[in-house]
């Protein structure tokens, strides 16, 4: 397996390009099961789980290639109804293909998705919406077995504004006879690019943005006579800027809307930075020391909690003592402990972390946990004295296309290596042969 290594405290300078939105890109890939017919995409981040998501529609019957610069998936038959265990464990998100599969086919199999790391995540809403549309479900062997013969609009009320719960529905109710409205929808810009892209399609929606989705069903979709570009990734965004923030660098990230990063922006400016937008960028700054800050996750338009690990990393080097609360995921502190052993300052209890700054932090071997919170070790790795190893980044690689290159291109002194190498000199080596 591999690990990153990192020789850390380098400003970083220049400019880091965004590409496409991970938690975009996957329902939009997924919803082209709707509509039968060769879609064309545009901005699909190169990731692991989008990958896994083309293998999951080619098991399904619908292949894919690049050409012309465009992703290209047929959708024109679906040969098999299931999601299965193996793609599922590995990905949360594969069981977006309950509601797509639902209204085109009337059946779907899909293994139900267990916990993991940072919470048990649960799908009752997901299933309650549909169930509302018509569907009938049964758990057998780990898997519900979805039958709808015919979805008809209704009246969906969510306990929470669930993002992929909230586009499950929604890509059933696309294809459902009536009226159906989404009440505490979520408003993530993830969700309104898929809004975007099935209106491409035929669907007719309205309320985007907002707690309510309003959508007439429709009786076909048909792919878009034009290909569909991704909207850019605010979490990449957000993350970049906080390398940028925490090595006290001056870094530009462009192919991302500001408008999306605005509780990010506002909190950074908080720990002390000078952030300058642009119209597809946002620049930061930081020549004087970090302050901190209290931060709470929240639903969008709300601080994300996709950002928030990134944040605490900021918080362990900032003047003072920063509070903040995760009331989005029930365990999603994992990267404390981390931090603590690069000699952080991090208590937490529930779901409050109070973080008292630290002068300096040691580089060290650490454990990535998950997505958010292996960008969050990463992100120490930089601002910290000596080598920092990160193990376990087969977590990033899900949501980060070529991280390295791109802190690499802004002068981090980053590789990756085999986790077999501990030899320090040999880690020397490994970073001297990616210079
Ligand atoms: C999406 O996950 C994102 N993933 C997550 O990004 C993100 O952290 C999360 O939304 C919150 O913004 C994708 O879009 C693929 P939720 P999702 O349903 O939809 C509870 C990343 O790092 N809940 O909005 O699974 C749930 O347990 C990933 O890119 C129920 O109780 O999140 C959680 O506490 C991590 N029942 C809260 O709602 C349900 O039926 C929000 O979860 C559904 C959710």
């Amino acid at each position: 397996m591999e690990k990153i290594v990192i020789d850390g405290g380098r400003p970083l300078r220049g400019t880091i390009h965004c590409d496409g939105a991970k938690n975009a890109a996957l329902p939009i890939l997924i919803a082209t099961l709707l509509a039968p017919g060769e879609h064309r995409l545009t901005n699909v981040p190169e990731l692991a789980d989008t990958s896994s998501t083309l293998s999951l529609l080619g098991r399904m019957g619908c292949p894919s290639l690049v050409h012309d610069d465009a992703l290209r998936v047929d959708a024109t038959r679906i040969a098999f109804c299931e999601a299965p265990y193996d793609v599922v464990r590995k990905m949360r998100a594969s069981v977006l293909v309950l509601g797509p599969l639902l209204a085109r086919c009337g059946e779907a199999k899909v293994s139900l998705p267990g916990g993991c790391a940072i919470g048990t995540r649960p799908i009752d809403q997901h299933l309650k919406g549909l169930e509302a549309l018509g569907c009938r479900f049964e758990l057998s062997g780990g898997y519900i077995h979805g039958i709808a013969p015919a979805l008809k609009g209704a009246e969906i009320h969510l306990d929470m504004p669930t993002v992929t719960g909230t586009e499950n529905i929604l890509m059933a109710a696309v294809l459902a006879s009536g009226t159906t409205r989404i009440h505490n929808a979520a408003r993530e810009p993830e969700v309104t690019d898929l809004v975007r892209f099935l209106r491409t399609l035929g669907a007719k929606i309205e309320g985007d943005g907002t707690s309510t989705l309003t959508i007439e069903g429709v009786s076909r979709l048909t792919p878009a006579s034009r290909p569909y570009s991704v909207v850019g990734d605010r979490i990449e965004a957000g993350t970049y800027l906080c390398a940028a923030a925490i090595t006290g660098g001056d870094v530009e990230v462009t192919g991302c809307d500001p408008a999306l990063l605005e509780s990010t922006v506002a909190k950074l400016r908080e720990a002390g930075c000078t952030l300058t937008v642009g119209e597809q960028s946002v620049r930061l700054q930081r020549d004087t020391p970090l302050q901190a800050f209290n931060a709470r996750t929240e639903p969008y338009p709300g601080l994300a909690t996709d950002m928030q690990a990134q944040l605490m990393s900021l918080a362990c080097l900032a003047r003072g003592t920063s509070r903040i609360e995760e009331t989005i995921f029930e365990n999603r502190f994992m990267h404390a402990a981390e931090l603590t052993r690069m000699g952080a300052d991090v208590q937490h209890t529930g779901r409050i972390a109070t973080v008292v700054g630290v002068p300096t932090l040691q580089g060290a071997a650490v454990m990535a946990s998950d997505l958010r919170a292996s960008a969050a070790l990463v992100l120490a790795g930089l601002a910290s004295e000596g080598l920092t190893e990160v193990l376990r980044i087969y977590h990033l690689d899900r949501g980060y296309h070529d991280l390295v290159g791109k802190l690499r291109g802004v002068g981090a002194r980053i590789a990756r290596t085999s986790d077999a190498i501990t030899d320090r000199s040999e880690l020397s080596a490994a970073l001297d042969a990616a210079a």
